[in-house]
């Protein structure tokens, strides 16, 4: 792009970057990268029960809501443009294998189901993993107090799920437990079980965060003993992410996903590079809670922040963004110039 050195020194070439930021109207003929509601995920949190919608105290504006409470928030997303959710369940009773993973009445597949019918057209994700249905809170079995989770025998369970999942009307399945090898177990669960046409979006590259803290009081999720960072990635590593990517390309991932992303913008971005399959990025619940909070004190413009941050989220390289701002971002960028 610059390789003609004379043309930065030349006097008749006097560029001046400001020309093309005048006016509302230049700044958008100019603007790089697009936001827009279709581009946006919005995460449910599903209980058993029914009548209930209990406000998640961490992360403002968000839910925990039984299947029959459903229709309203369908009808908000159809009218605002958002077109895909991500669907997480609490069961009303764990148990140490997480079995109510795969139960084919668990909050997970109802709530599909209920979705399928009130709106078709919208495009439902069903996460996967074991840490909401587990009662000590970790993404596989544990069989002693060594606390470590068995990869191998949690594979089968993920399966398990997923095939639940994918046999409710699940558009797509996410596998989140970060063990090694469950994109593949679960593409061969899913083959097996006449799923051959549901896609898996793996949550390829994802770390041992802090900022998922907030979600683990919504999803009810947070490990009773531990840390989760025998199996999640540290956040340190980019060569590592991109091994993970391989891998999870290699064993079948139809879509990949970065999370979280604004700690991981440069991970996004060389994903982005080397691979071709579309891309998401999960805005995760800390993220969230950090804008909310300063925007509750008056520290910042919270439309401004909050598109700010998911525009570098795409520029980065994303093509979709798991955000809990989707129905605010959406309506702000019906309103804003
Ligand atoms: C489940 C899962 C988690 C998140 C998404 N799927 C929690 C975790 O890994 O501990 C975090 C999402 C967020 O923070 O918004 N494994």
């Amino acid at each position: 792009m610059f390789d003609d050195p004379t043309l930065l020194l030349s006097p008749a070439s006097t560029m001046r970057p400001r020309r093309t930021r005048r006016t509302a109207a230049l700044r958008q003929f100019v603007r790089e990268t697009h936001l827009s509601p279709s581009q946006f995920i919005h995460p449910l949190f599903i209980i058993e029960g029914s009548g209930i919608e209990k406000p998640i105290e961490t992360m403002p504006g968000h839910s925990q809501r039984t299947v029959d409470r459903l229709a309203a928030e369908v009808a908000e997303l159809r009218g605002l443009g958002v077109r895909s959710v991500l669907l997480f369940g609490i069961p009303a009773h764990k148990d140490a294998r997480g079995t109510g993973a795969a139960a084919a009445d668990g909050p997970v597949p109802r709530a599909i189901a209920e979705l399928k019918r009130l709106a078709p057209e919208l495009l439902v994700i069903a996460d996967v993993c074991l840490c909401e249905y587990t009662s000590h809170g970790h993404c596989g079995i544990i069989h002693d107090e060594s606390g470590v989770v068995d990869n191998d025998e949690t594979l089968p369970l993920l399966g398990e799920a997923a095939v639940a999942y994918a046999a409710a009307g699940a558009d797509i399945v996410a596998p989140s437990a970060m063990m090694d090898g469950q994109v593949r177990a679960i593409r061969e669960a899913l083959d097996a079980h006449g799923h051959a046409d549901t896609p898996i979006l793996s949550y390829a590259a994802k770390h041992a965060s802090a900022f998922y803290g907030p979600f683990r009081g919504a999803a009810e999720s947070a490990p009773s003993f531990g840390d989760r960072r025998a199996y999640q990635m540290d956040a340190a590593n980019t060569r590592e992410a991109l091994r993970e990517v391989e891998l999870d390309v290699a064993e079948g991932a139809d879509l990949l996903m970065v999370k979280p992303a604004g700690s991981a913008l440069d991970i996004i971005r060389q994903v982005r590079d080397r691979f071709p399959h579309p891309l998401v990025a999960y805005q995760v619940s800390g993220e969230y809670a950090m804008l909310k909070a300063a925007a509750q004190r008056g520290w910042l413009d919270e439309p401004r922040a909050a598109l700010e941050a998911l525009v570098a989220i795409r520029r980065a390289g994303a093509d979709q963004v798991i955000t809990y701002y989707a129905k605010e971002a959406a309506r702000w960028l019906s309103t804003q110039g």
